[in-house]
């Protein structure tokens, strides 16, 4: 029996192959039709007034950070328990990553360790949906607002997630998205960016073309410098099929999430928790995993069978930041030491991986 993989596209040729012939015939690979249509429907969907595609959630977050003015010597607190990629931009700013630890339960950023950090210098906020998870954000995002702060939305996992009947997109003053394999719309790589904010709107509309804003005689005029993080037209074809099928996407996710949980709970699994009013779309299907069993061990002996990985990581317990801002973040690193994602796709066989895990804790 093959391996049960960790994640399969939602997308297959059959569905694309007439407009990627289209494509083709065309000769039209950028900045076409399929490109304004995404970015329109990332809107639409979200709820937010103005959506940016971007070739990945990584250049999404450092241009947002950008566009609140985030620079050298600035101070932006991030969740700890993420992708490094959430700090790797603050850093890469000359900027630091102030790490905020989080819930244990929800694995997001705890209101009380961010309340304790904000101060003179923190120019932003990032808050990361953990494994797609926004419980919490709606919180966050008027804890800054009472306190003057920019919240940028790490909601790389979270297309198709809500708080509160709000998408998220359309609760922080800027989120930023991936469409990454191993999320639920995937372009191979690419990203997204949405706001409400018509400043940030303007600037990014200007950047994200290079600059240029309107004409010069019969050349562009380019008011600005900027940067090119476009994202190409076949990319954007097939977010397009991915997001008007996402609420599919994530009702088959979440039923998914049930079946495991009816399984592996019993076993002492602990699950990823969701608030009440929340829609959560199950990015990745995470668990803590039960006490007294040893993590990376499970992983090993399911190597093989079943593919599985770590939940996510501590970012200020990671070699670089660790060595270079000395603040572990207790929570986090527990987190990071005792979770564990399996798999979770239109049709996996969760019996099989239950069995699998069973036969690995009793072996
Ligand atoms: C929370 C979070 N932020 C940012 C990223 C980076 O996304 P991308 O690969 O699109 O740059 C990831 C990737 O997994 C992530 O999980």
């Amino acid at each position: 029996m093959s391996q049960i993989r960790l994640m399969k596209p939602y997308l297959g040729f059959d569905e694309v192959e007439a407009e990627v012939r289209e494509i083709f015939d065309s000769g039209i690979f950028t900045r076409g039709q399929h490109v304004q249509a995404f970015a329109d429907e990332i809107a639409g969907y979200t709820g937010a007034r103005h959506a940016f595609l971007a070739t990945s959630a990584t250049t999404a977050l450092w241009v947002a950070l950008k566009a609140v003015g985030v620079g050298a010597g600035d101070e932006v607190i991030v969740s700890d328990f993420s992708f490094p990629a959430s700090a790797n931009v603050v850093e890469d700013l000359g900027a630091v990553p102030v790490f905020a630890d989080v819930d244990p339960s929800t694995y997001n950023m705890d209101p009380a360790a961010l309340e304790a950090l904000i101060g003179p210098r923190t120019r932003a906020v990032i808050f990361v949906d953990a494994l797609g998870n926004p419980t919490g954000v709606t919180r966050i995002s008027e804890l800054c607002r009472d306190r003057g702060v920019p919240l940028i939305e790490d909601a790389a996992c979270a297309i198709g997630s809500a708080e509160n009947g709000r998408r998220c997109g359309s609760i922080a003053d800027l989120s930023c998205f991936s469409f990454h394999p191993r999320k639920l719309i995937s372009t191979g790589e690419g990203g997204a960016i949405t706001t409400d904010n018509a400043d940030w709107a303007d600037w990014l509309t200007v950047k994200l073309a290079h600059g240029a804003h309107g004409m010069k005689g019969v050349g562009l005029d380019f008011v600005d410098y900027g940067y090119n993080f476009r994202l190409p037209e076949l990319s954007a074809l097939m977010g397009r099929k991915q997001l008007a099928r996402l609420d599919d996407i994530v009702a088959d996710r979440n039923r998914v999430r049930r079946a495991y949980i009816e399984q592996l709970v019993p076993l002492g699994f602990v699950p990823q928790a969701v608030g009440d009013d929340v829609t959560y779309n199950v990015q990745s299907m995470v668990f803590t995993v039960p006490e007294g069993v040893d993590r990376d061990n499970l992983i090993l002996r399911l190597r093989g069978t079943v593919e599985t990985t770590i939940g996510t990581y501590a970012l200020s317990s990671g070699t670089y930041f660790l060595d270079k801002y000395h603040t572990p973040q207790p929570v986090a690193a527990r987190l990071e030491a005792t979770t564990i994602t399996f798999p979770c796709f239109d049709g996996v066989d969760v019996d099989a991986v239950a069995d699998a895990v069973q036969a690995a804790l009793g072996g």
